[in-house]
């Protein structure tokens, strides 16, 4: 039984991009060897920062193949969720406190084909989200409060992201369990021995002069005791 990925998935978050330069900085971590690609969308509202909505969403859809992996830090989330699946988002996560009804929120993005996420912030349970596992593919646990980019990263989640390992592994389902926030070189080895498949990485990727290299360091953190490569079950 092993349910590790193959591979560790890179995420770079476009927050810490050229703003003026947002399809160059997509196609240029695609090159540097991303997996997918992290949009924080923001509303001034859920959180005290905005970004950008689904026009910039469906503008970059044409600059990558790359998964584009949309964190909606908005409030309410639910009228807006067609319009970024229309945009051409592959993944739309969701905060438990963005909207009264999450388990019905997961069944309308699931209902546009798209993969389905919940984010917990630093503040909130594991127990937000155990009753509606069924409907999830990617759970993100945030290592920073939501809103910026570039702040440091809370360590005291690392409990969170082990028993959220061995959630997902009782599902037996390959639910992605993704790290949001402060992923440098230095944090990342401790998430990656907690169990985690997939790093978002703004500052540490798009802050750097050599994005493959950034990506590189990041792929490297992972510690030898979890191999890169499942090892096929034995
Ligand atoms: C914060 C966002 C993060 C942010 C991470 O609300 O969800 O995705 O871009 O930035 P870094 O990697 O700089 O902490
Ligand atoms: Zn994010």
């Amino acid at each position: 039984m092993n349910t590790l990925p193959t591979r560790l998935l890179i995420a770079p978050s476009l927050l810490a991009a050229d703003f003026a330069r947002l399809g160059e900085e997509t196609a240029a971590v695609e090159r540097a060897g991303a997996d997918w690609l992290h949009l924080d969308v923001m509303d001034g509202h859920f959180v005290p920062n905005i970004t950008f909505g689904p026009l910039v969403v469906k503008a970059l859809r044409k600059h990558t193949a790359m998964p584009l992996d949309v964190h909606l830090m908005i409030a309410p989330a639910d009228p807006y969720i067609a319009a970024f699946a229309e945009a051409g988002a592959d993944h739309i996560s969701v905060h438990p406190e963005s909207g009264p009804h999450l388990h019905r929120t997961l069944q309308l993005i699931r209902s546009l084909g798209k993969k389905a996420g919940v984010v917990l912030n630093p503040g909130t349970p594991v127990e937000a989200i155990v009753n509606v596992l069924d409907l999830v593919d990617i759970i993100m646990v945030m290592t920073v409060n939501p809103g910026f980019g570039g702040q440091a990263f809370i360590a005291s989640q690392l409990g969170k992201i082990a028993t959220l390992r061995r959630l997902i592994d009782q599902t037996g389902r390959d639910i992605v369990l993704q790290i949001d926030g402060g992923i440098t070189p230095a944090t990342a080895p401790d998430v990656l021995d907690m169990g985690a498949d997939c790093l978002i990485a703004g500052t540490a990727v798009y802050g750097t002069q050599d994005y493959a290299k950034a990506i590189a360091a990041l792929r490297a953190a992972r510690r030898s005791g979890r191999p890169d490569v499942a090892d096929g079950g034995g």
